[in-house]
């Protein structure tokens, strides 16, 4: 089998703790186990549709100390520029052809793609009709990508979020307060419900779960009751208004969650004497410093990622499967979308320490 000799890396979608060490790991395994020479491709597929092309030889001096523990990604990214329908004076046209040309002159052998599952679906979809090898590693703070236990980023966010519950507990005790925290997840409300555990919420509040103003209420009045006068409550950012409305800000025909932890709080306070305060936690999960797991996944990923492009083990996507790491078609980390589950077992455990969760509570 004719070795390979050159492989590029480049991240895209949103950004989150652990892409740096994942490129690393990448750049190790290639370099010490193949001698492999590494592009690092800047902002996502960009740096292929750019010309003069913006990608950078990645050597031993690119990895200075502090970047395994730096948030974001070197090298950038993008997630608006889908390939197919790119924006050029004013046109939509298709640059996959310029993506194919790029990645042939540069005689790169594969890609490695750290991505989520829209990044997938593109580069996929690229990969398919030209030439392009690819190799995925998922990524996301929402955690949605089902093939996998967990994608490089979520325990960052979590994290930032229990340390923002942490916070927000002390201050809701001192003005025995309501205090509401919301946070991202898109569809899926793993890091509400992983970050509301840790973090001690009463109420945690996912888009799998309908609620009602009501049940909140009845809840907090509950723990008044009890003569705690404060609580804290998570809720992820696409939880619906209790009429099914979604809660969206349009900017420049983009559609972005925000603004549920507000509409909560006002119902609140419509129906009961209770003060409310909104926190929306925002990209701090996706900036935060990368927690331990979250470097030590993207290293195991970027390992076996290299492995398998050096073993011409193309159109695989890296996963984490019963405390290791294995490869899966990368089709099924496209196809496989999870959300919060009824069967979760974090569900039960959230109920079972009293936490109001919607009308799971009803079960
Ligand atoms: O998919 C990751 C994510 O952070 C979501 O949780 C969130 O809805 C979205 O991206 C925010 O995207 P942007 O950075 O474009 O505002």
């Amino acid at each position: 089998m004719k070795k390979i000799k050159k492989i590029g890396v480049l991240t895209s979608g949103g950004d989150c703790g652990g892409l740096n060490a994942a490129i690393r790991s990448i750049f190790f395994r290639a370099k010490k186990k193949y001698n492999l020479e590494v592009y690092g491709i800047k902002n996502g597929t960009l740096g292929l549709i750019k010309r003069p092309l913006d990608v950078e030889k990645l050597s031993y001096k690119s990895f200075k100390g502090f970047l395994i523990k730096q948030g974001g990604t070197f090298l950038g990214t993008n997630s608006k520029g889908n390939p197919f329908r790119f924006l050029q004076n004013g046109k939509y046209i298709d640059v996959t052809k310029k993506i194919a040309a790029a990645y042939k002159s540069l005689k790169l052998d594969c890609l490695i793609i750290i991505g989520g599952d829209g990044s997938m679906k593109i580069l996929k979809k690229i990969a398919d009709s030209t030439d392009i090898k690819i190799v995925g590693i998922p990524k996301t703070i929402d955690n949605d990508v089902g093939v996998t236990e967990y994608s490089v980023g979520f325990h960052t966010a979590v994290d930032a979020a229990t340390k923002a519950l942490d916070s927000l507990q002390s201050t809701a005790a001192s003005h025995s307060r309501a205090m509401i925290l919301e946070v991202m997840g898109r569809d899926a409300g793993h890091i509400a419900l992983n970050a509301g555990i840790a973090g001690g919420a009463d109420i945690i509040l996912i888009p799998e779960l309908n609620y009602s103003i009501d049940g909140i209420v009845k809840k907090l009045l509950e723990i008044k009751k009890n003569k705690i006068g404060h609580s804290l409550i998570i809720v992820a950012e696409s939880v619906k208004k209790e009429n099914g409305e979604n809660v969206i800000n349009n900017y420049k025909n983009q559609k972005r969650f925000g603004g549920i932890g507000h509409y909560i709080a006002t119902e609140i306070m419509r129906k009961a004497d209770i003060e409310c305060r909104v926190t929306s936690l925002g990209h701090i999960q996706r900036g935060a410093t990368p927690v331990a797991i979250d470097r030590i996944l993207a290293s195991a990923f970027g390992v076996f990622a290299v492995d398998l492009a050096a073993n011409k083990k193309f159109s695989r996507l890296v996963v984490w499967q019963d405390r290791k790491v294995t490869d899966v078609p990368i089709e099924m980390g496209i196809k496989d979308y999870r959300q919060v589950t009824k069967d979760d077992t974090l569900l039960k455990t959230a109920f079972s320490l009293g936490i109001y969760l919607g009308d799971y509570n009803s079960k």
